[in-house]
Parts: structure tokens; C-alpha cells; sequence
């Protein structure tokens, strides 16, 4: 039976497996953890589809527009046409599949969330990752069953096998034994985020290390928009990470505010954006936030103030958010505002694919978190479900499209340089480092003192080590040589928008050493150019 190997089992690997599984075609699916504690779980607000089920008007074309304004025209639009036209197709499938979300009828209920003046985002209360997931795990145990989908958890990818060029397959090691096994297949990488090089200080998972994405870009897999991080602007902080309040609050009518000196609460977002107010994008919400905590005529941090969404929508919305809140903060946010930081959420950049999510490396496809075309400078909230979703199905059938062979799988017993581990120290040296350059907002001098403090991190790596210095080293340059403001890129010293460069940015390795340069978005091709 032919098959591939699938790097993580959340949602895009999840679904990717699912595709393939329907097409009579195995997968292995590889995950550091079992697909139970995905970041995909952890995810709440909801999924965007534009469903038109709240009479409002709504249509795919709305929602491609509010994506690609959203992010800022950076990102691909060919990726984000098949997204957005897919979505009521990929929200019906996970419906039929048992996902419960929140239906009126039988029809799903949507709910305002940032960026988007329709209301767009299907949910299930505020654990829409989590009822989403549970539906899939479901259905890939039926494949488990018949032998399509092989689940190897606790298994890592340590490298990529390659020949002439090609991805051959995967080096994976049983992180309880340390055994070795070389699977020889294409592969498809769904490792999530880049949160691994900022412990502690995102909303993702504690279990994201960042040494597979580092471990392919250090193998020469080109990566792009590197230098676009997205801060959420209502997050808590908690031991060991920052705890996501869903955007679905505000969506819901929480409102922000922020103490004045003369002892007033003052609603800074409704106050100066009169149509979206506290549910402009999130790059816009969060530098607000981080601009008038720093005026001279306010006190104190900014509350997030829930207490007028009325009773019934606590109830049937968002009663999971009120009882996670209770838990870290010991405050009722149905009675008290709470203080909210902006935190960081989500990287929009990552492995550079085209819009059928092939990578640079033949036989070797992405999707989810891990790479980078649906959301460019700047993601909308709803819009990652379903880039997951759908992106792990897309390349999947993407795959199918080649010439896929058997998996084969073969001991490895010799040493290999990507096996030794990172140390906590220098993975805290340069979280240190980066958080010093890309925080909400970047100035030259700052960069580059970044950069020569990662140059200085010591030439006694290992080869891992190494691996994340070059990234790190990446997103630094990326976010460098934009020399404009765009989306989650906010550079006080070039702060208007470029037209000039509105491209993406690529950074590979080659010789060693990190290069970048911007590429030309490509045009939205018509209907027909599609078919063809
Ligand atoms: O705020 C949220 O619920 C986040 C949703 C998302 O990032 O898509």
C-alpha cells in the first residue's frame, strides 16, 4: 500500500492523514505528543466559513477581502481563494464528522470576531479546538483500525532523509527508547508554530520545541514572512505561558478600557474605531494597547470588561472562558474586568509554500501553523482552524497527485548530528535575545543588537544549537530589511507602508550562512487559469 509519512498529529496532520486514508493511502503519523495534547486543542474562538446563516449578507468574496486586507496583501491569494471558497464545504465536513458545534436548528451559529464586519465564525462555546479535534481523533481511529493511519506518539523527527534533491522520507526517534528508524516515503510537516523559540511567553503549547522547523531551515527549506508575529492583545500570564481570553469575547461584547489619571475608564478602541471598536484586527488592537499604557494621562494596565454580556450568552458561549478564568485569576469576569497583556499568538511566517502546499524541497509539503501563505503580514482570528483544517487535506491531496510509493522503514544504528539536544540555556539566551528585537514594536538599532548578540552566543553548538541560532537569525533579518510598517510588523522608524515592498520575505541557508531576499506576491489567477 502506498503511502507518507505526516509529521503531527493536530489538526492539519490530523486531516491530512484523514484525505489520504479516504484515498486508500497509509499514513504514519509521527507526534512528539499523542493528537489529545495538540496545540489544536488548546485552540477557542472558532472556525470562519462564510456560511450567511445569521442573515447578514455574507459571501466567500467578503471573507477572501477581509483575509487578505487582514493580512496586510501579503498573503497569497491563489491559497486564500481555494481557502475561503472551501470553507462552508471544510465546516459542513467536520459537522458530518460530529464535531458539536453551536447550532440553531440545524444550522451553525456564527459570531463576530476581529477584522471581519460580517459575522463569520462558527464555535462551540470557547473550546472550538478542542470538540474539533475530538472529531477527528474519532475518525482516524476508524482508519487505525483497517491499518491506513499508523499513530506513532511520542515519536520525534529528528532529520529529513533526502537523495538528488528530493525529500525521501524522515529520521524519527522513539523519544522513550531513543531508537532510531528511518522511514522512507514524502513527507508532510504539520509541526505547528515557531513557539519553541519563546518559552513561556505565547499562548501555544509548553510542548512546541522549535527543533524540527529549525532542523529543515538548517537543511536548506526555504521559509518565509519570518518577521511576522503576531501578539493576541487578550492574554493572562500563567506559570510557564500566557493563558489565551478569547477574541470571542469581545465578539460577544467585552469591551477594552484603560484608567485615565483623572480616574475614568477610558474605551481607547470604541473611542477611535467608530465601525469595528474593540475588534479591529489584532496587530491594531494590541499596539493600541501598548501605546496608551504608555501615554501620560493613564494609569495602570488595560481591563478587558465583560460584565454587560448578558447572562444567557455567558451561559451558552461562553461558560468554559468564565470557569478558566476563575481558575488562574480567582476573579469572576462576569463581575470584575480583567487585566489583559498582549502576548504572543501565533506566526503567520514560517515554511514558504505554494498555494498546493509544496515547499521549496520536492516530495516534502506543509500545513498549519508551520508554514506560511493564508495569513500574511497579519492572521484574523477563525482563520487558523481552518487553514489547518483545510491545508492539511489540500496537501494531502497535493500529494496524491504524485508518485507515491510504499513505506518502508529501516533501523538506524550510526550517529546522527541533529539526535543532540538543545540546551535550556541557549534556548533561553535567545528567546531573550529575539524578544529584545521583535516585540510589538522594532527599530533598527535594536535589531541589530539582536543580531550581534546571537553571533555571540558561542561557537561550541552543536549541530541542533546551530540550527536555531540560523532561524533565529532569520527572523531578525526578515524583520530587518522590512523597512516599513505592515500588519504585525511595526518599525517606529519606518512607521507608513511601502507599496514598494509588498513582498514576501524568503530566508533560506545555503553555505552556511542565513540569506534573505522579497519575492513578488504572485497575481489571484481567474476561474479558468484554476482549472487549468
Ligand atoms: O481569540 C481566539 O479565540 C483565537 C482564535 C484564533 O486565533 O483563531
Amino acid at each position: 500500500m502506498n503511502g507518507v509519512v505526516i509529521i503531527g498529529a493536530g489538526l492539519s496532520g490530523l486531516s491530512a492523514a484523514i484525505a489520504l486514508a479516504e484515498n486508500n493511502v497509509q499514513s504514519y503519523l509521527v507526534s512528539l505528543q499523542p493528537s489529545e495534547r495538540a496545540q489544536s486543542v488548546l485552540a477557542e474562538g472558532g472556525i470562519n466559513a462564510a456560511l450567511d446563516t445569521m442573515g447578514e449578507n455574507d459571501s466567500i468574496e467578503n471573507h477572501f477581502e477581509d483575509t487578505m486586507r487582514g493580512g496586510a496583501y501579503l498573503a497569497d491569494p491563489n491559497a486564500v481563494d481555494a481557502l475561503t471558497r472551501s470553507a462552508p464545504e471544510t465546516v459542513s465536513r467536520l459537522i458530518k464528522l460530529g464535531a458539536a458545534l453551536n447550532v440553531k436548528g440545524s444550522q451553525p451559529v456564527l459570531r463576530n470576531f476581529g477584522g471581519q464586519k460580517k459575522k463569520r465564525t462558527a464555535f462551540a462555546k470557547s473550546s472550538t479546538g478542542k470538540i474539533i479535534m475530538t472529531a477527528l481523533i474519532d475518525e482516524t481511529r476508524k482508519y487505525e483500525a483497517s491499518g491506513l493511519i499508523k499513530r506513532l506518539p511520542h515519536h520525534e523527527l529528528i532529520r529529513l532523509l533526502t537523495k538528488d534533491g528530493s525529500c525521501t522520507g524522515a529520521r524519527i526517534r522513539d523519544t522513550y527508547t531513543g531508537e532510531l528508524t528511518d522511514l522512507h516515503a514524502q513527507v508532510i510537516i504539520c509541526s505547528g508554530g515557531l513557539n519553541g523559540f519563546f518559552p513561556e511567553m505565547t499562548t501555544g503549547t509548553t510542548q512546541n520545541t522549535g527543533s524540527c522547523a529549525a532542523m529543515l531551515f538548517s537543511m536548506g527549506v526555504r521559509f518565509s514572512n519570518l518577521e511576522m508575529i503576531q501578539y493576541h492583545p487578550t492574554t493572562i500570564g500563567i506559570s510557564g505561558k500566557r493563558c489565551l481570553v478569547t477574541e470571542a469575547a469581545r465578539g460577544e461584547g467585552g469591551r477594552l478600557w484603560i484608567m485615565t489619571k483623572e480616574d475614568k475608564p477610558w474605551y481607547f478602541m470604541e473611542e477611535k474605531y467608530l465601525e469595528l471598536g474593540n475588534l479591529m484586527p489584532r496587530d491594531v488592537v494590541s499596539r493600541e494597547m501598548f501605546f496608551v499604557r504608555r501615554r501620560d494621562d493613564t494609569t495602570g494596565d488595560v481591563y478587558l470588561n465583560m460584565t454587560e454580556i448578558p447572562e444567557q450568552v455567558w451561559k451558552s458561549r461562553l461558560s468554559d472562558l468564565r470557569e478558566e478564568i476563575i481558575k488562574y485569576t480567582g476573579d469572576d469576569p462576569k463581575n470584575t474586568p480583567i487585566a489583559v497583556h498582549e502576548g504572543i499568538h501565533y506566526f503567520m511566517g514560517g515554511i514558504d509554500v505554494d498555494d498546493r502546499h509544496r515547499t521549496s524541497l520536492k516530495g516534502l509539503y506543509a500545513a498549519g501553523e508551520c508554514c506560511s501563505q493564508y495569513h500574511g503580514a497579519n492572521r484574523l482570528g477563525g482563520n487558523s482552524m481552518l487553514g489547518a483544517v483545510f491545508g492539511g487535506r489540500r496537501a494531502a491531496e497535493t500529494a496524491l497527485t504524485t508518485d507515491l510509493c510504499e513505506i518502508t522503514q529501516t533501523p538506524f544504528t550510526g550517529e546522527d548530528e541533529f539526535a543532540a539536544e538543545p540546551s535550556e540555556q541557549l534556548i533561553r539566551q535567545e528567546r531573550d535575545i529575539l524578544l529584545s528585537a521583535l516585540g510589538i514594536v522594532r527599530n533598527e538599532a535594536d535589531i541589530n543588537r539582536a543580531i550581534a548578540a546571537l553571533d555571540e552566543l558561542g561557537s561550541a553548538l552543536n549541530s541542533p544549537e546551530r540550527a536555531r541560532v540560523m532561524l533565529g537569525r532569520a527572523m531578525l533579518i526578515s524583520a530587518r530589511e522590512r523597512r516599513e510598517s505592515r500588519g504585525a510588523h511595526y518599525r517606529e522608524d519606518y512607521p507608513g507602508t511601502d507599496e514598494s515592498l509588498r513582498k514576501k520575505s524568503v530566508a533560506y541557508v545555503s553555505g552556511n550562512e542565513v540569506h534573505t531576499e522579497l519575492r513578488d506576491i504572485p497575481e489571484r489567477r481567474t476561474a479558468n487559469e484554476d482549472q487549468a
